[in-house]
This record gives structure tokens, sequence and C-alpha cells, in this order.
């Protein structure tokens, strides 16, 4: 099976970001982890696919006849949902903050402004565990942490909760990651893109 990515023929199977990364193209996937299946969460991976804006990583390959990643409308509706995204942190751009990492490097190859709209997102701290702390003015609400906790530990000790502008993640039926299910295996704070979810010892 193959597609015209960027005006290029390549091979491609599994899905329309699978082939843009294996072609080598950057392209934002916030809440796509390497290892864990697709979420759909964060739209960051917008591309246009024979002439509609699709989301990358579900979008199947096979079902893609021509994909262009850097379209006027395609970066002009990326950068937007990127400046959504970040203004979710109320914790941004400090040197060893949640700008620092994948999150940083998509906004500024993207283009994307940090404050172009106002925080969202809350200050709450939670460093009960003697592992690892979450920081909630660090979180996008992009689910990594959630389907890394389910599909590679099957526990869910950890969720998204509340809706709308109250999603929050949380540590389960519990009130506190110490008091939760959580078995500290780092799987979590692993898939992070943003340091929400921080070992213990780093930068809190
Ligand atoms: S804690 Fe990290 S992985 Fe979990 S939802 Fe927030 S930003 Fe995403
Ligand atoms: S990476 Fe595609 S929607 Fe988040």
């Amino acid at each position: 099976m193959s597609l015209i990515l960027n005006g290029d023929e390549v091979e491609a199977g599994g899905s329309v970001l699978d082939a843009v990364l294996a072609a080598g193209i950057e392209l934002p996937h916030l809440c796509k982890d390497d290892n864990l299946p697709a979420i759909g969460a964060c739209r960051t991976c917008l591309v246009e696919a024979d002439g509609r804006i699709v989301a990358a990583c579900s979008f199947p390959a096979s079902m893609a006849k021509r994909v262009d990643t850097e379209t006027k409308t395609a970066r002009r509706i990326r950068r937007g949902v990127l400046e959504l995204t970040l203004a979710m942190q109320a914790e941004r751009g400090d040197e060893g903050g949640p700008l620092a990492g994948e999150t940083a490097s998509t906004a500024s190859r993207e283009g994307a402004a940090v404050d172009r709209f106002a925080v969202r997102t809350g200050r709450a701290v939670d460093a009960t565990s003697p592992f690892f702390s979450f920081h909630e003015a660090a979180c996008i609400l992009c689910g990594r942490c959630v389907v890394a906790c389910q599909d590679l530990q099957h526990i869910s000790a950890i969720g998204l909760a509340g809706r709308g502008r109250d999603t929050r993640v949380t540590p389960g039926a519990a009130d506190t990651f110490r008091e939760s299910i959580c078995t500290s295996c780092g799987s979590c704070v692993a898939a992070c893109p943003t340091s929400a979810l921080r070992p213990r010892g780093g930068a809190e």
C-alpha cells in the first residue's frame, strides 16, 4: 500500500502518523506514545488527507491517497490547537519545566504562541508518593498516563475525571497517589510529555 506524502510516494501501513514519522517528517503528536495505541485526544497531529483535515494518529494510511502535513490550512489549525493546549499549562517556560520537553520542541517548531490564551488548569500538586509527584499546572490532559497505566500495567491507578474545564487527572478513586492502588512502576511518568508527572528528586 502506498500514498503520496508531501509530494513523494511512500509505502504505508498502520496510521498516517506512522507513515509520516517513518518518512522522517516531524509532526506534533502529543497524546500518542510510541509504545501505546492512539488516543486521539490532543488533535495536535492534524494533517490534510485528500483535502480533509484528519488526526494522523488515528487515520488509517490505507484510507488516504494523498497526505500533506504542511499545507497552510493544516499548519494554521495545528498551531491553534497547540496554542489552546499550551493554555492548559499554568506552569510554563521555566528551565527544566514542562516546556523543556516534547511540548517545547513541538510549540517552537510549529510557531505556536505560548501566551495567546488565558491559562485554564489549576495548580494542585500531589507529592504524596515517594517515587513521583503530579503537578496539575503542567498537565495538558493528553491522557497518555492513563493509557500507560491501563495498557502497559493493567492497573488503572490513574484516570481522568470531570468534564470540560473541570477535567482533572486523578489517582483513581483515591484522594492521593499514596492512598491509591499505584505500584509506582513509573509508566505514567515515562509517558507524560510535559513532566506534569515527575520522578521525585528531580525538578519539583
Ligand atoms: S499528567 Fe502528563 S500524561 Fe497525564 S494527562 Fe497530564 S500531561 Fe498527559
Ligand atoms: S497525537 Fe493525534 S490526536 Fe493526539
